[in-house]
């Protein structure tokens, strides 16, 4: 795999809890990017490519107890390795900003945290098949309650991890806000309370700090 300064392009992930608005806000960044004449794609975890969207299937519907924190890690790996090979490391090397709707963060909070010892293997993991960190990690940062009142208005197959209640959700919140504390050249806390047109427009004016003006043409 070439090392990660050789890829040209700008990857960008967005994290947060379940319902802070991650995915309205990685489509709101494409959609203005896109305006603004840049090469972008939008994608999302777990899934982004065929094989990762059969993973997708297999760890988010079924029994909450189908799989042991360790096999989920596995599938999660394997889903983002695929990811990365078909979609991500292609992007990136033609020059193109990829935005990607959860990413590693989300592996190394959800499974990470399900046991002792379990975010060291996801950190070994993630160092063996991985490698790529994100450029930049925006943390859509909520309140737990109004994330799951939010989330709630949802109703699909994908249920697994949907009934964490708030106790693990303002863990997981914890955790968001502490990588971004460790790791303060590549995470962006953004408020994620106001409207989606006032988070909208905080994450472009800090995406557009870090970015390369377009390519004319
Ligand atoms: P996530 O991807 O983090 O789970 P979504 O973007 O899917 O979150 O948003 C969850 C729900 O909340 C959706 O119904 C969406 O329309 C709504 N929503 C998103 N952003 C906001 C916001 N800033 N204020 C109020 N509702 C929002
Ligand atoms: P997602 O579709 O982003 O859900 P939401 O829009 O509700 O945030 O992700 C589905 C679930 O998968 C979510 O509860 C978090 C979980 N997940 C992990 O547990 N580990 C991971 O590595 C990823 C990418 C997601």
């Amino acid at each position: 795999m070439p090392a990660p300064e050789a890829r040209r392009g700008v990857f960008i992930t967005f994290e947060g809890i379940d319902g802070s608005g991650k995915s309205t806000q990685a489509r709101r960044l494409y959609e203005a990017l896109a305006a603004r004449g840049h090469s972008v794609d939008l994608t999302r975890e777990p899934g982004g490519s065929e094989g990762a969207e059969q993973i997708r299937s297999l760890v988010l519907e079924g029994d909450p107890d189908r799989w042991s924190a360790e096999t989920e890690i596995l599938l999660f790996t394997a889903a983002r390795r695929d990811h990365l090979e078909k979609r991500i490391w292609p992007a990136l090397d033609a020059g193109r900003i990829v935005i990607c709707d959860r990413f590693a963060d989300s592996t190394r909070l959800y499974q990470g945290l399900r046991g002792p010892g379990l975010r060291q293997q996801v950190d070994r993991l993630h160092e063996m098949m991985i490698g790529t960190e994100p450029d930049i990690t925006f943390v859509i940062d909520l309140d737990p309650a109004t994330g799951l009142s939010r989330a709630k208005g949802r109703q699909t197959a994908e249920e697994r991890f949907e009934d964490f209640g708030e106790g693990l959700q303002r863990q997981m919140r914890d955790g968001f806000l502490d990588l971004a504390r460790a790791h303060p050249e590549r995470f962006i806390v953004i408020d994620g309370a106001r409207s989606p047109d006032a988070v909208a427009a905080d994450v472009l004016d800090r995406a557009s700090a870090r970015l390369p003006r377009p390519v004319a043409g």
